[in-house]
């Protein structure tokens, strides 16, 4: 449960205990030559122009291009409802340092309504200008494609507790039922809000900085489609403990509503 509560918070706290000197040499290493699981914890690295729609957000979250001027991200990352200019969104690079890094102010934040901390982690955010030639992530609109195997990216960390990445990270997790996530986390886990993923054994998860960030699979016509949305876990990666995400089919017709008033 503090993990669940503390989720941003923490993430937030680390990158200010850390500082910014500290967080740019650690994220600088190269990746590790041994063949042990990393990041995204048991992920690789994604290669450019892979995933279009990833988009790396100021405060410490990932996020989705579902249009090019409007990102999916997670409630917990936001503040309130209104105008906001104070997020900058980082788009079309796997290498966030890299100098072709498209840059782009918030205008606006939408954030799910009735959101309090439990469920409904879903979240829009208005850019000042639309992001062009990237492809767009689709939003699931039916509950047909939440089972199967779910990619998940974000540059968050690559272990529970460790530092933010450099490089976009990717792995792949099997969806897990509600009825073994329930064994997992009990009441907290709200079925028809959320979806899990995560192998029994652990060792690949999305982690703290993921958040906001998109689990994807193909739907039948081979495209790419947005199922779930980072929210939260017990650490990262633990077994018997899968990830958490928002269940976008849920929440698509409020998602595609919300966006088109933005
Ligand atoms: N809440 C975290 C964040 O703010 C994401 C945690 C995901 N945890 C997990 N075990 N899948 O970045």
């Amino acid at each position: 449960m503090q993990q669940k509560k503390n989720r941003l918070v923490s993430a937030l706290q680390k990158l200010a205990a850390a500082g910014a000197v500290v967080l740019a040499a650690v994220s600088l290493q190269p990746t590790q030559a041994s063949a042990a699981p990393n990041p995204v914890v048991g992920g690789t690295r994604a290669a450019q122009g892979e995933f279009p729609w990833m988009v790396r957000l100021s405060m410490g979250c990932g996020g989705s291009l579902i249009s090019p001027q409007v990102v999916l991200t997670a409630a917990h990352c936001v503040g309130a409802t209104g105008n906001n200019t104070s997020i900058t969104a980082t788009a079309g690079v796997v290498d966030l340092n890299s100098a072709s890094a498209v840059k782009v102010r918030s205008t606006k934040v939408y954030r799910a309504p009735g959101y309090n901390g439990a469920g409904k982690d879903w979240a829009l955010i208005k850019l000042a200008s639309p992001v062009t030639g990237l492809a767009n992530l689709k939003i699931a609109d039916t509950t047909a494609y939440n089972n199967g195997t779910f990619t998940i990216a974000g540059w968050g960390a690559a272990t529970e507790g460790g530092a933010q990445q450099r490089y976009l990270l990717k792995a792949t997790v099997p969806f897990v039922s509600d009825a073994s996530c329930q064994a997992a986390y009990g009441s907290d886990l709200i079925p028809g809000d959320e979806i899990c993923a995560g192998y029994p054994q652990g060792g690949t998860d999305t982690c703290q900085g993921d958040s906001g960030g998109p689990m994807f699979r193909k739907d039948n016509a081979g495209a790419w489609i947005q199922v779930g949305i980072v929210s939260w876990g017990q650490g990262c990666a633990r077994p018997n403990y899968p990830g958490v995400y928002s269940e976008v089919s849920t929440f698509a017709a409020d998602i595609k509503a919300a966006a088109a008033t933005l």
